[in-house]
């Protein structure tokens, strides 16, 4: 059975106080709230709040990602977090392939490979993220365009270490816009993506990898959005930011 995953990604948003009050209120809602124990929260935060985070969240239900990592081990890369500086905190998870970072910062396919490759190296879990435009959705290019993403990144894995990621489905029309993709939309990509990978690595690995929703994932939309068959959660942007919010969706499933 595949885990369900609801990720929180606070972006570059809360002070260290907000970020430590916003993890307290979290860890106590779902401690005393979620009773499903195949949800696995995830509080995906900024560098800075990682060590003090961890100390509210060790020993919880709730594990803790970081947002990216460089793809070197180590060196003269001034401000660069590495997998190994991580790994110390200690995070189980890390997010890459944002489609803020390819836009702003330029990341490649091959800067991705690199990256997931390091995070699997230090058996840290990537969560990649992929998604099109909305012009490639109108010119009816998005399926081929995100399978391309995983290919061009990904595709160079053994079907071992591939069983060990996480994917996160994020139509860039619909982050932080409230124009969440429809239910039909959702379903329709996640059953593309998880073909793709059983046409690469085969059924089971298919089977086996979680496959996250992201793009104004809202507690009104979160329940319906979960019961598609090869949607297996959610990776949160806005809604992550209010703890009651972010706690209702972890329990829409
Ligand atoms: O990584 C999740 C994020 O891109 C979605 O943002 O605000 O639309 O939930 P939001």
């Amino acid at each position: 059975m595949r885990q369900n995953i609801v990720a929180g990604n606070w972006k570059m948003n809360n002070t260290l106080d907000e970020g430590l009050k916003l993890t307290s209120e979290v860890v106590n809602m779902v401690q005393d709230e979620l009773t499903n124990n195949n949800v696995q929260v995830i509080l995906g935060c900024p560098f800075v709040h990682l060590t003090s985070v961890q100390k509210l969240t060790n020993g919880t239900k709730l594990a803790l990602s970081a947002q990216n990592c460089h793809e070197e081990a180590k060196g003269a890369y001034t401000g660069e977090i590495s997998a190994t500086m991580l790994k110390s905190v200690p995070v189980q998870y890390v997010i890459i392939g944002h489609s803020e970072r390819r836009q702003y910062f330029g990341e490649s396919h091959d800067t991705l490979t690199k990256k997931t490759d390091t995070l699997l190296a230090h058996n840290l879990t990537p969560i990649f993220c992929c998604g099109e435009s909305l012009d490639i959705r109108e010119k009816g290019e998005h399926v081929a365009y995100v399978c391309n993403q995983l290919k061009d990144s990904l595709f160079h894995l053994s079907a071992e270490d591939f069983a060990r990621l996480v994917i996160a489905y994020e139509p860039i029309w619909a982050i932080g816009t409230g124009v969440t993709a429809s239910n039909e939309q959702a379903q329709e990509m996640h059953l593309a993506i998880r073909s793709f990978i059983a046409d690469k690595y085969g059924k089971e690995v298919a089977e086996g990898t979680p496959i996250l929703y992201g793009g104004s994932v809202k507690p009104d939309n979160a329940k319906a959005l979960f019961a598609c068959p090869d949607v297996d959660g959610g990776l949160v942007g806005g809604a992550s930011l209010k703890s009651r919010d972010f706690v209702d969706i972890a329990k829409s499933f």
